[in-house]
């Protein structure tokens, strides 16, 4: 099959912080105990077999076919792990442990899937030569990113109900030392509060992140603990409520 291909500049690094992503997660699902990766910890989400298909099934249904030109080779996994299974009547989810596919094959899933995902970025990063459509890879790949971590948030309250006899206790680590506080005060200097982002910017960030907006803030002197003068907290709070924060700084 010719492949029509582009010449696009992809940040290298975004194939680190996958890495990094995917071992933040591994190392999520490796509190479980296997007699528990399918248990269902909050009624109304998924098995924990769900989420484990789901974060590789959801990186090769983005990027397989609209940047990397990769045909499917599983399908039907794909779509299970797309979507999971639908309860019936629209209440709590129904399935059973039966309804799903056994941890090897889940595994397997998850090893092939990755390793296609792996060869098909590393020739097209080496090469420069993107499958030709209309998204950007860098931006595919930042979604691929911000969906992992995403659900890494979410697996931890998850995994959080899971009772602790269902869960791998890691080693006790020492106590850290930490070092008494000594109250200080901190000069903020007057300059602008930055918030959001430029859509047209060049980086990425949800729906909920644009438009970039920018506030003169008069100087203030808050201690090093966090507590502030009321005039500061007020308008602290004020620009958080309308907006989300994404970056705030401080220039004179
Ligand atoms: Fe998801």
């Amino acid at each position: 099959m010719a492949v029509a291909q582009r010449e696009v500049v992809v940040r290298p690094q975004l194939l680190d912080r996958l890495a990094d992503a995917r071992t933040n997660t591994d190392e999520l699902f490796a509190l479980v105990k296997p007699e528990a990766l399918y248990d269902r910890p909050i009624p109304e989400r998924h098995r924990i077999v769900f989420y484990i298909g789901h974060l590789e099934a959801f990186d090769w249904n983005l990027l397989s076919g609209r940047i990397l030109g990769l045909s499917a080779f599983q399908p039907g996994l794909d779509r299970l792990f797309a979507f999971g299974i639908d309860p019936v009547g629209g209440g709590l989810p129904t399935d059973r442990v039966e309804d799903w596919p056994n941890i090897t094959a889940v595994r397997d899933y998850v090893a092939r899937t990755r390793r296609a995902l792996d060869e098909a970025l590393e020739s097209r990063f080496s090469t420069g030569q993107w499958w030709h459509t209309d998204f950007s890879p860098n931006l595919l790949l930042e979604v691929a990113l911000e969906h992992r971590l995403m659900h890494a948030e979410t697996l931890a309250y998850i995994l959080h109900q899971l009772p602790l006899d269902r869960k791998v206790l890691p080693g006790m680590k020492p106590e850290p030392v930490i070092a008494t506080v000594t109250p200080e005060m901190v000069r903020v200097p007057e300059g602008f509060a930055t918030l959001g982002l430029q859509r047209d910017g060049g980086t990425f960030g949800w729906d909920n992140e644009f438009e970039e907006h920018r506030v003169h803030v008069v100087a203030n002197i808050p201690d090093a603990r966090g507590r502030v003068p009321g005039v500061f907290r007020a308008r602290t709070i004020r620009l958080v409520i309308q907006r989300p924060i994404i970056a705030v700084t401080a220039r004179t």
